[in-house]
């Protein structure tokens, strides 16, 4: 598994009050405690079965200072949850942005390297592998997919930068789950029918009674 570019850089001020309170100049400066970008929110995760859940998400034009916000947000609300990944979608987005963390949920040194990721595409993807997933869409269920072992990903990083990135394992399976999302397709939808229509009655009955 390598990754070729880094990402979340995170050098820029943010205001949650008045938004972004620099200048685009401070894009190119060095990363900075002081300025780093504190105030993220965590976002309702919507839960299966939800409309907005199966819709195909837009294209991004271009990474600015909200999609950036938007970024953050996710990555905060994916960490908050104990989740490793979080497509725009799952949070009422229908926009093409996952944020993927392979280290924080399974590593107690606090470390956070959220990995973002604008208009991603399965650029090459080889092998096969089965994989027990788990989605924060899904609460409480988790069932073995079949993916592709090995895939190349392209897109765009937080910077708006192009950026590419090849996985294997867990990361090639958390990519393609990620990507799903933002074609409205979840993890439950690779295992049967009948498996997955028992599963939403029970989540559907699970929301009604809440
Ligand atoms: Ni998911």
């Amino acid at each position: 598994m390598w990754i070729r570019t880094l990402f979340c850089k995170q050098r820029f001020n943010w205001d949650s009050t008045i938004g972004y309170n620099g200048t685009l100049d401070d894009f190119n400066e060095s990363t900075d405690d002081r300025q780093r970008f504190v105030t993220m929110a965590v976002l309702p995760i919507l839960t299966a079965p939800d409309r907005r859940l199966k819709q195909i998400s837009k294209p991004i034009s271009e990474v600015d200072n909200a999609l950036r916000r938007l970024m953050d947000d996710m990555a905060e609300t994916m960490y908050d949850a104990e989740g490793i990944g979080l497509a725009a979608p799952q949070v009422g987005v229908l926009k093409r942005v996952i944020c993927i963390d392979l280290h924080y949920a399974h590593n107690d040194d606090g470390v956070k390297n959220p990995i973002f990721i604008a208009n991603p595409v399965i650029v090459h993807a080889s092998g096969e592998i089965v994989w027990k997933e788990g989605c924060l869409s899904v609460p409480e269920y988790n069932s073995e997919v079949t993916r592709f072992a090995h895939i190349v990903v392209q897109g765009w990083d937080r910077d708006n930068q192009a950026m590419e990135i090849s996985g294997e394992a867990l990361l090639a399976v958390c990519l393609q789950h990620e990507i799903d999302h933002l074609d409205g397709k979840l993890f439950i939808d690779h295992i049967s029918v009948l498996k997955r229509s028992i599963l939403l009655k029970k989540l559907k009955k699970q929301k009604e009674e809440k």
